[in-house]
């Protein structure tokens, strides 16, 4: 669902139609720049190994704690009832916070051959503990497939209410998407941009012209107009703002579905049972 402000989960939780990628960002001067271009919502996973940096910047930045909409994520290595929990407690004391706003868990399986489901049975029930004590505001997953997401949706007590994937023109994964959209599961989009390996694409080269806009915002406006929260990165405070300036300007269907079906452009590789 969708207000004025952002995307509502099935449990009411509103958050910003954007939100700023972490990955790979080490310097808490990018945090603050981030947050001073207007995002509002970060991003970010135990696996980043930057939460510490992140909750300087959270400190530092002047900005009241509510105001900020906070995910991490649940490393593949750390899954299990136990390891969960253990991993929440230290997102959270190294972030700096008392509760965050989302907790995902980051892939589904820790091994090709591991057998995940008894595991993320396991997993699933401390995430929804964590949400039943309120320690954190929303829960779900990312990199699930529709056949992770029955299992869990197969006898879980609270439903995943996201699922944050790798979407971009080129790589859509329409069958997840679609199962997700008619679950009332949120789709997010890591690598919104295909980390810049979409951006020359002949396609959105054409897009942009005939939108007047960058190939970046094709992107990221392709996203949202699926229904999709993206999460893009960036180092430059001007590609922060460009970034966040989608809203004057809308695709036609027809150029949404040429974005859709484009022949695979710009896949990271990474897949959640090839390793
Ligand atoms: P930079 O940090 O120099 O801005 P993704 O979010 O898909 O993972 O992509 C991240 C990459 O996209 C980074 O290399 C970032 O580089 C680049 N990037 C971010 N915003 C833009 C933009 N508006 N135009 C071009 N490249 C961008």
């Amino acid at each position: 669902m969708i207000s004025e402000k952002g995307f509502i989960l099935e449990n009411g939780v509103e958050l910003p139609f954007l939100g700023f990628g972490t990955y790979k960002v080490a310097e808490e001067t990018i945090i603050l720049d981030a947050l001073e271009a207007g995002y509002r919502h970060l991003d970010t996973a135990r696996m980043y190994q930057n939460e510490k940096m992140i909750g300087n910047a959270i400190k530092n930045c002047g900005i009241q704690r509510r105001e900020l909409f906070l995910t991490s994520k649940v490393w593949k290595g750390d899954l299990g009832y136990d390891n969960t929990l253990r991993s929440f407690e230290a997102s959270i004391k190294d972030l700096g916070v008392q509760y965050l706003d989302m907790f995902l868990v980051h892939w589904p399986q820790s091994a090709p051959d591991a057998d995940w489901k008894p595991v993320l049975t396991e997993t699933w029930k401390a995430m929804e503990r964590l949400y039943d004590e309120g320690a954190v505001a929303a829960i779900g997953v990312s990199n699930h497939l529709p056949h992770h997401l029955m299992h869990i949706l197969k006898d879980c007590n609270t439903r995943p209410m996201v699922n944050q994937l790798e979407f971009h023109p080129g790589y859509a994964q329409s069958a997840t998407t679609n199962f997700c959209l008619n679950q009332g599961i949120q789709v997010e989009a890591w690598s919104p941009l295909g980390r810049t390996r979409v951006l020359e694409d002949p396609l959105l080269l054409e897009l942009a012209q005939k939108y007047g806009k960058t190939p970046a915002q094709i992107c990221l406006r392709f996203c949202l107009q699926n229904n999709v929260l993206p999460l893009p990165k960036s180092s430059s405070m001007e590609r922060m703002k460009q970034n966040l300036d989608i809203f004057d300007f809308d695709l036609s269907m027809e150029d949404v579905y040429r974005l859709t079906t484009m022949p695979e452009t710009g896949w990271s590789g990474q897949h959640p049972e090839h390793f």
